[in-house]
């Protein structure tokens, strides 16, 4: 880690932002008085890089990061590590409750070609934020920070710190600087190596011990199997042919046993229908019978004519129906005219009788009319009585009245004027059934008049009983007729019966002659397959159809039938003898050949065809090439294997051999022990320069501690921690250069804060000579804290620390020398 630019603003004495550049100087130093500020720019340093300094004391606690009255404050480094440039920042704030928190905290790797004043806006990549900033740094320096302040940053008054640590906590360290730690990591690295070379091995071995068959006479072997099975594919060609003529032979064998087998069938099947022997005798009889059928029906019908004629010859029974019918209507109007006549004439004698009638009752009328009058006069003379006065004109005589005249009381008007109007109503009926009755008589008169001379108007009638006898013999005649016809209709339904009889008869024949020919037929088919010559030697075709005598010809076929199947059976014995033959010579062959087969090891089905047989062949040729394909798969797998296992137990040998060399942090431990004796060595030459000659440093052999060797005591050994404070500086100095320089070359800078104020003129000369040394004679950087105006003059770059009211200020001052 070498620090670039450190920008502070409000961090512990500091107000204003400052920005210290130490980018162009090796060796500088920060000088000014007590109080000034110096050490907190070597805090600014750490607290960067791990939020935390180490006089604080306790880690993590960035309460001090800000001085009391102040709110926020911020720190901000550019710095290389191992060759790449970093920019860390981290800024803090004062809450309300007074608390102070990281506010801001981040890491990135910056682009080292930028300008350095703008080295934070290069961002090349984040690394980190937040909590993640101190692992993140720790990182990038390589170093905790218990030993950042070791071995980089010498606090102040804390120098001694390496030299009185634990021997334990030398080697930590150690280990960190030197990153010893790897050896632990690549020793469980070659275990595990191992671990999985061996099982490769193991792995690679079981595969090899499953090939353990691929060996060379296994090779061999096979290769020749394969070229004589590949000679025997090409050898079984013509056997296969013969084979394959064999069963074209039987194929044919069988294929005639089979039409002669047919042909026994068809002349099994062979068999007379069972009408054929009547058939003749009934064609016969239904030939007679429609004959006489058909003569009685002429009979019948010569009957029939006759008969209609006779009926036509009696004339049509029309004309006395009609005559038989104008003597009946002439007889009802007579009776009509009779009647009408003898109504009348009584109507007219009653009419006398009503005349009078109505005489009487109106003379009853007029009698109840004067009646009723004077009952009309009694009673206004009664009503005049009681104006009478005796002495005064009577108002109907205008003689005076003389005397009251007496009346009695006349009766009730209303039955007199109900009396007239039943009378008067009698006569007006008598009257009109007068006038009526006179009516009635005259119309029927008239009446009776016309039905007269309508009768005397009719033509004069005939004979009745004559008319009814010409209509009998009519009658009679018709029936006649009808029988006769009924009787014809018959006779050709009897005669159509048996003219369908017949017809069936035929067509039985027909189908009979139809059956024989088709059978013949039939026969003539099968037997066309039979060998021609041995048909043409027996002479034995079916007989020729002659077509008079169906039952005849049927039976001469039949005859010839049973000489025919003789002959079939015969013709099929001698086929199975010939099939018989012939499968004996295929099996023979096919024997011979599944010999010849299996004597290559193939063994095809039994019964196999010739096909089968050559699939069988082509069959293991294809398996021994493939399984010699296979065999020198596995042979060039095996050597590869073998190969393989020398390979895996080498390596597992190598990886045994370096872990065993590492375990138990034997290497690590050495290494340290190594380095720590460099070191001290190292230290030792510089502390004996430094002491004039007085002091050296050696390792306690047991306890492993920093002894010195004092040369002023006869060179006896003692403890570190027994020199005084300026020889303790001297030897903590000494080995931090010697850390620095000598052992881990990584570490490119060392801040060394005070401590030189202990030692004398001479040795600060000493200490300051040996600086310079260092400073030039590497690329590293060194940079002093001191009030020590002696050493600092001879340091090239001061940054010059100074503080007033408002707080610390640095300035780079001239460059002496
Ligand atoms: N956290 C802090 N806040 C404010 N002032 C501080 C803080 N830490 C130290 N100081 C003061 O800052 C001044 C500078 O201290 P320091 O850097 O140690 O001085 P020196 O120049 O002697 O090394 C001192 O007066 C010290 O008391
Ligand atoms: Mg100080």
């Amino acid at each position: 880690m070498r620090p670039l630019l450190l920008h502070l603003d409000h961090f512990g004495s500091f107000r204003d932002p400052v920005t210290v550049d130490f980018s162009d100087t090796d060796y500088f130093a920060l000088v000014g008085p007590t109080g000034a500020g110096k050490s907190t720019i070597i805090d600014a340093v750490c607290f960067a890089l791990y939020g935390t300094v180490p006089r604080w004391g306790r880690e993590g606690a960035v309460a001090h990061a800000l001085a009391p009255s102040v709110a926020a404050g911020k720190v901000a480094m550019v710095f290389d590590s191992d060759g790449r440039r970093y920019g860390v920042v981290r800024a803090m704030v004062r809450d309300a409750k007074g608390a102070v928190r990281t506010k801001e905290a981040r890491l990135d790797e910056l682009d080292p070609a930028a300008p350095l004043e703008q080295a934070f806006e290069a961002v090349v990549k984040p690394l980190a934020e937040g909590e993640g900033v101190t692992p993140e740094a720790q990182r990038v320096t390589g170093l905790e920070y218990r030993f950042f302040t070791q071995c980089v940053v010498l606090p102040q008054g804390r120098f001694a710190e390496f030299l009185h640590a634990a021997p334990r906590e030398r080697q930590d360290l150690l280990v960190q600087l030197l990153d010893a730690d790897v050896y632990e990591l690549i020793r469980q690295r070659a275990a595990r190596e191992e671990d999985s070379a061996r099982q490769e091995a193991s792995f690679a071995r079981d595969q090899l011990a499953k090939l353990s068959g691929a060996s060379e006479e296994a090779e061999r072997e096979l290769a020749e199997r394969m070229e004589a099975l590949r000679r025997l594919s090409d050898a079984i060609g013509a056997d296969l042919d013969l084979l394959r003529a064999r069963e074209g032979d039987i194929r044919r064998a069988e294929q005639e046993r089979a039409a002669v087998a047919e042909r026994q069938a068809v002349l099994a099947r062979l068999a007379m229908p069972e009408a054929v022997p009547t058939l003749a005798s009934a064609r016969r009889a239904a030939a007679e019978a429609v004959e006489t059928l058909a003569r009685e029906v002429a009979t019948l019908e010569a009957d029939e004519h006759e008969a209609f004629e006779a009926l036509a010859a009696l004339g049509d029974r029309g004309a006395p129906r009609a005559e038989l019918a104008a003597l009946d209507a002439r007889e009802r109007l007579a009776a009509d005219a009779a009647r009408t006549r003898a109504e009348a004439e009584a109507a007219v004698a009653g009419l006398a009788g009503l005349a009078a009638a109505a005489e009487t009752a109106e003379q009853a009328a007029g009698a109840a009319e004067e009646g009723r009058e004077r009952l009309r006069d009694a009673h206004a003379a009664a009503h005049l009585v009681h104006r009478l006065a005796v002495g005064e004109p009577c108002p109907v005589c205008h003689h005076p009245v003389a005397e009251l005249p007496l009346h009695r009381s006349p009766a009730d008007m209303r039955t007199a004027d109900r009396a007239l109007a039943q009378a008067r109503e009698q006569a007006q009926r008598a009257r009109a059934a007068h006038a009526k009755a006179e009516t009635s008589a005259s119309l029927l008169a008239r009446q009776a008049e016309g039905l007269e001379s309508q009768l005397a108007a009719l033509p004069a009638p005939g004979d009745r009983a004559e008319l009814e006898a010409r209509l009998a013999e009519i009658a009679k005649a018709d029936a006649v007729a009808g029988e006769a016809r009924a009787a014809v209709r018959a006779a050709r339904g009897r005669l159509q019966r048996a003219r369908d009889h017949a017809g069936q008869v035929e067509h039985q024949t027909a189908s009979a002659w139809q059956a024989l020919e088709s059978a013949r037929d039939r026969l003539l088919v099968s037997g066309g397959r039979l060998d021609p010559v041995q048909e043409e030697s027996s002479g034995d075709a079916p007989p020729p159809l002659v077509r008079d005598d169906l039952h005849r010809a049927w039976e001469k076929l039949l005859a010839w039938r049973d000489r025919a199947a003789e002959a079939a059976r015969a013709a099929l014995a001698a086929r199975e003898r010939q099939l018989a033959e012939a499968r004996d010579r295929l099996a023979a062959d096919r024997r011979r050949l599944a010999e010849r087969l299996a004597e290559h090891g193939v063994v095809p089905p039994r019964d196999a065809s010739p096909d089968q047989l050559g699939a069988a062949v082509a069959g293991a040729l294809a398996r021994a090439e493939s399984d010699l394909d296979r065999l020198r798969e596995e042979r060039r797998r095996a050597a590869d294997l073998e190969q393989r296992v020398a390979m895996k137990e080498h390596e597992a040998k190598v990886a045994h051999e370096l872990a065993l060399r590492l375990r138990a942090n034997a290497f690590e431990r050495w290494l340290c022990a190594e380095a720590l004796a460099v070191l001290v060595a190292t230290a030792s030459e510089t502390l004996r320069e430094l002491s004039d000659g007085q002091y050296e440093l050696a390792l306690a052999d047991r306890t492993g501690d920093i002894e010195v060797i004092d040369h002023a005591e006869a060179g006896l050994r003692r403890s570190a921690r027994t020199l005084s404070g300026g020889e303790t500086f001297q030897a903590a100095l000494a080995l931090a250069l010697a850390l620095s320089g000598a052992v881990a070359k990584s570490l490119d800078s060392i801040f060394l804060d005070e401590g030189f104020g202990t030692l004398d003129p001479a040795t600060l000369d000493t200490v300051a000579t040996t600086l310079e040394r260092l400073a030039a004679g590497q690329d590293r950087m060194i940079g002093l804290v001191t009030h020590v105006p002696a050493l600092a003059e001879r340091v090239p770059v001061r940054f010059e620390v100074s503080r007033d009211g408002k707080g610390s200020h640095v300035r780079k001052s001239g460059i002496a020398l």
